[in-house]
């Protein structure tokens, strides 16, 4: 009889953002009058900018044109978005070649499939909290996970020692969900202690365009020594909007090599075989983004959510609550107050004033106690949680 791949076993009964969505709307169907204020799940809730549905729009018009048509497109990226990646990069001072560019279908599938660069027995550190896909998938993959915690003593941004051991590094910055951001120095020191070892860092880069300190690093490869170590994985989900329009890129330098074998060529090799490349259309519309025009309406739509932010944060300095992120990221990371777990503070939130978070127990053991929110929303809908919260949590 064949043998299903027992480390499903392994998983959690159900993905953190299934469940939730799963107690949310039991809460709906019993409570139908109520609106529901979400800043859970990091999903955008501005459309596409102009720019973007101009280019889909002709992308569009291409494909219904007998010269212009596209059929199968390259499997790494078509050369026209590959080449305005990199051009991004070049205006950040990071010179990549446009074919160490991979285009994705989304940062969260990329973040899955790039573990078939990687022997079955190599390790997975993780810095915890985190982004439960990092270990979903490699769970699913049967992989020893290493499991760094870390917390506010360290400001949520921990750095390897020397009892640190591990051959994959996974490394959120800014972080979801604690929104905490490496500067240079301890990039850095992640950087050398993957060269020192041989570990290559998986650099999940999705949310850099909230940073708005110059001085902080948007890229590991403004890292020395990092086009040596790093693999970059990044989505225009949340900087430009297409969480449910779909495209990311991956960013494999020449110099990246492990026991004499080129993970640059082996992922051309891999999605050479396990793609036909991401759709025309939405190619097309993702160059736009990174055009002049598309650069100045994502920074108006990022900018909406960064007064959320600000929305939100003012709420809880009000109510005296410690929390961190907002500044250079879409996430806030709050204290549960009077000590409450994390689960506990979701029932009590949707409970009391129907506003849905994260609970930070859902992140890794460490994020018990803690809780997210993302700031994603409407404003108008921030602007009223965060009234409701104010008026909940005073004198907590
Ligand atoms: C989150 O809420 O952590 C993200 O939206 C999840 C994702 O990007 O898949």
């Amino acid at each position: 009889m064949l043998t299903p791949n027992m480390h499903y076993a392994d998983l959690k009964d159900s993905y953190l953002f299934a469940g939730i969505a799963q107690k949310v709307k039991h809460y709906q169907q019993s409570h139908p009058d109520q609106h529901i204020y979400r800043m859970g799940i990091g999903d955008v809730s501005l459309p596409l900018c102009d720019a973007v549905i101009k280019a889909l729009h002709e992308g569009v018009e291409d494909q219904a044109d007998k010269e212009r048509f596209h059929g199968y497109m390259p499997e790494c990226g078509a050369d026209f978005l590959r080449q305005a990646i990199a051009g991004y990069y070049r205006g950040r001072g990071v010179a990549l070649a446009p074919d160490e560019v991979f285009v994705s279908s989304g940062a969260s599938d990329e973040l899955g499939d790039i573990l078939d660069l990687f022997d079955g027995s190599s390790s997975a550190l993780v810095i915890e909290p985190a982004y439960p896909a990092y270990v979903d998938a490699n769970v699913i993959a049967g992989r020893e996970i290493v499991h760094l915690a870390s917390g506010e003593e360290n400001g949520f941004l921990p750095l390897p020692d020397e009892h640190t051991v591990a051959d994959i590094l996974y490394i959120c910055s800014p972080n979801n969900p604690t929104g905490a951001v490496f500067d240079r120095e301890k990039l850095q020191a992640w950087v050398d202690f993957a060269n020192k070892n041989g570990s290559v860092i998986l650099f999940d880069a999705a949310y850099e365009a909230f940073i708005e300190e110059s001085d902080l690093p948007r890229s590991i490869f403004e890292l020395e020594g990092a086009r040596t170590c790093a693999i970059e994985i990044c989505s225009l989900s949340k900087t430009a909007g297409f969480t449910g329009t779909r495209l990311g890129y991956t960013v494999i330098p020449k110099e990246l090599t492990r026991c004499g074998m080129n993970l640059n060529a082996m992922w051309v090799r891999n999605r050479t075989t396990k793609t036909n490349g991401v759709s025309y259309i939405i190619q097309k519309g993702a160059a736009a983004v990174f055009t002049h025009a598309g650069q100045e309406q994502i920074r108006q739509n990022i900018k909406v959510y960064k007064n959320n932010a600000k929305v939100l944060m003012a709420a809880l300095d009000e109510v005296g609550i410690w929390y961190t992120g907002g500044k250079n990221a879409p996430y806030i990371w709050m204290k549960c107050p009077d000590g409450m777990g994390s689960w506990q503070f979701f029932d009590y939130l949707l409970n009391e004033i129907q506003v849905v978070g994260t609970p930070g127990e859902g992140f890794g053991a460490c994020g018990e106690g803690y809780f997210r929110f993302s700031t994603f929303g409407s404003p108008a809908d921030t602007r009223e949680a965060a009234r409701r919260l104010t008026d909940l949590l005073r004198g907590k």
